[in-house]
């Protein structure tokens, strides 16, 4: 029993400088500004413990919580974190309505909180197209706090990056088929414009955690130059220390964005 405790009391000793270390060796002259999160492995990490995979979904939004916690104290401008995408009605629909409901849950028992934290909250992807009430408790929480500028939180919900492009595309093409606009002059910047991420920076920096290694859709024109860090991790057990962890991988990458760099 006694070498029980002696072991426990070691273990949260070693732990909780490992912390305060990693944050120790931030550089705060070279945070991303902007970093993208594919909050991925909510099944698997259920499925490992005998849970049903709405644990893993209930668990994740904890790990939601610690992040953007952490992101807002180092300073991050913006976080996007995809949480159902445009392919995701392809799960069964108690899975669907589960995730549904936790988003209800989260926008209910998280606006205050971000509020007061001075963070934006705003939603990405095609979210009109969810139930009404779901639209509503959105726009509302999008209002109340349209004007905090401490960091913005973008939860893509119902997101696509080729639906988000093409949403683009058809503004430009009404607009030249009105003949307000040749296309000649179509450029990045009005694609871009058109874009739910209109007048914010693009990622830095996309963190996927459960060991894939793939994009699955997310701001595919966003994403053209950021740096790619993957973790086996999966989301529910992801927190501040793995999003440290992340942040220094990230400052020891040299970006050239196609030039020679510095
Ligand atoms: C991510 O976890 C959450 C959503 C996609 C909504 P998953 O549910 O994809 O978890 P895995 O990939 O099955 O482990
Ligand atoms: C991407 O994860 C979508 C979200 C995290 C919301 P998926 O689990 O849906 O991606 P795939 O199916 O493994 O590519
Ligand atoms: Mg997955």
């Amino acid at each position: 029993m006694l070498r029980f405790f002696a072991k426990a009391r070691r273990a949260q000793k070693t732990e909780a400088p490992a912390y305060d270390e990693l944050l120790a060796r931030i550089d705060k002259e070279r945070l991303p500004r902007h970093i993208a999160v594919i909050m991925d492995g909510n099944g698997r990490w259920a499925k490992e413990r005998g849970l049903p995979r709405y644990a893993g979904h209930s668990h994740g939004t904890e790990a939601l919580r610690l992040v953007v916690e952490q992101a807002r104290e180092l300073g991050v401008r913006i976080l996007t974190v995809f949480a159902f995408s445009t392919e995701n009605w392809k799960r069964p629909s108690i899975e669907v309505s589960a995730l549904m409901e936790l988003l209800r849950k989260y926008i209910a028992g998280e606006t205050a909180r971000l509020h007061a934290q001075h963070i934006r909250l705003n939603f990405i992807g095609d979210w009109r197209e969810l139930e009404r009430g779901l639209c509503l408790q959105i726009e509302e929480a999008m209002k109340v706090t349209a004007a905090n500028r401490e960091m913005t939180l973008n939860i893509a919900v119902n997101y696509g990056g080729r639906q988000e492009i093409l949403r683009s595309v058809r503004k430009i093409a009404e607009k030249a088929a009105l003949g307000q606009i040749s296309p000649a002059e179509i450029d990045e910047q009005m694609l871009e414009s058109g874009l739910d991420t209109a007048g914010m920076p693009d990622p830095d920096l996309l963190i996927r955690s459960a060991g894939e290694l793939r994009i699955s859709n997310f701001l595919l024109w966003q994403l053209a130059y950021a740096e790619l860090y993957y973790t086996p991790v999966y989301w529910p057990v992801f927190d501040k220390t793995q999003f440290l962890l992340a942040v220094l991988d990230y400052q020891k990458r040299g970006r050239r964005f196609g030039g020679l760099g510095e």
